[in-house]
């Protein structure tokens, strides 16, 4: 049978501030999901909470872009978004960036990953989602885990995993694509998937002739940009991304071992600064020191015809505490930059400048240079 997982997410309200989510934002999303469920439009959902980013994850049989899911997700953020005014959290509605829905959720604010896949025996999948940064923030750690032999022992051991993985990467900003062969082509890859601001990993497949259905992905990230989309800064376009494991792709501790560093991301505070990007446990999910740093949470399952069994609060480990203490010393190291690059972002990526209005007032003062 095959099963599609939706995870879309969205920013309709934070609190206080861009640090979290209310409870009473989770309650009502988990409600509209229940009775999706029972009418059967979805086989089962979680709500999940990162940072001020409310997290719907679904499973249904209903395939990717189904404009019935889309607008279900659609529907469930409007609801939150009544709670979020009538608490007057911050930002409500802030990532729905219409007020009527149009056939698909993509480009009307909200992020979402979604994989259609033909559920194996055993099906291990992890959601992973991400506050104060940017999609590229996964181009990282999804090569890692599908393209480098540091990071997975089973593209070097394994021999189901051994002849690699087929990425699809896009330009985001000419909105094209590339299909590209790892390991045959990784330096040409990293060429483009090192300019994480442009180039991202959209998904990644298995390669043909293996255990595994080569049209099915086995990782899709979010790749909206809400810049782009509502032509003006609105919101944050953090990131989420579903990742599927085990028997002939990476093992979940593979996939987990690709957030041990905690590595520079872009999007920290007014989505101008870079910062470490730090695994945390769901309670953790908040944004609090300069509105961050950079959080990811990752939620583990198996698939069960459908049913999400779980999920396991993945970096709720001691074995992640080293890398927290880490990012905590890059978050101090970046911090002493002050309003200096490389801790701020370079003029074009800022999402806040007043700049323009700094040239104004000097105009009249600045001179040329013999
Ligand atoms: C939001 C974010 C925050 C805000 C900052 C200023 O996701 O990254 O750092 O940019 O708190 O927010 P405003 O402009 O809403 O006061
Ligand atoms: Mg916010
Ligand atoms: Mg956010």
């Amino acid at each position: 049978m095959k099963i599609t997982v939706s995870l879309i997410k969205a920013d309709v309200g934070g609190y206080p501030g861009h640090a979290s989510v209310h409870p009473e934002l989770i309650e009502t999303a988990k409600k509209e999901l229940e009775e999706a469920k029972n009418s059967r439009l979805i086989a089962d959902y979680h709500v999940l909470a990162a940072g001020d980013d409310l997290e719907l994850l679904m499973s249904h049989t209903r395939g990717c872009d189904n404009s019935e899911i889309h607008e279900l997700a659609w529907n469930t953020f409007k609801a939150a978004t009544e709670i979020a005014k009538d608490l007057k959290l911050y930002g409500a509605g802030q990532d729905l960036l219409s007020d009527a829905f149009s056939g698909n959720i993509r480009g009307m604010g909200p992020g979402s990953a979604e994989i259609e896949f033909t559920e194996r025996k055993a099906e291990p999948l992890i959601a992973f989602m991400m506050d104060k940064t940017e999609p590229g923030a996964f181009n990282l750690p999804i090569y890692k885990m599908f393209a480098s032999p540091e990071n997975t022992a089973g593209l070097v051991i394994d021999p189901s995993c051994h002849s690699g993985f087929r990425f699809e990467v896009w330009d985001i900003v000419e909105h094209k694509r590339v299909f590209m062969n790892a390991p045959e082509e990784i330096y040409s890859m990293l060429a483009l998937i090192g300019a994480k601001s442009r180039y991202v990993i959209k998904r990644v497949f298995p390669k043909e002739g293996g255990k595994l259905p080569s049209d099915e992905p086995a990782a899709a990230v979010s790749t909206e940009k809400l810049y782009q989309i509502a032509g003006e800064y609105v919101g944050k376009d953090d990131p989420v991304a579903l990742v599927r494991g085990q028997s002939g792709l990476p093992a979940v501790g593979e996939i987990l071992e690709a957030f041990a560093f905690p590595h520079l991301v872009s999007g920290w505070m007014r989505g101008s600064h870079n910062g470490p990007l730090m695994p945390v446990s769901f309670k953790d999910a908040r944004c609090t020191r300069f509105d961050g740093p950079p959080r990811v949470i990752a939620a583990g399952f198996q698939l069960s015809n459908g049913r999400l069994i779980g999920p396991v609060d993945m970096f709720d480990d001691p074995a992640f505490d080293y890398t927290r203490t880490k990012a905590q010393e890059i978050t101090e190291y970046m911090r002493r930059h002050g309003a200096f690059e490389p801790h701020r972002l370079p003029l074009e990526d800022m999402e806040y400048t007043t700049l323009p209005g700094v040239m104004e007032k000097l105009k009249e003062r600045f001179e040329g240079i013999k």
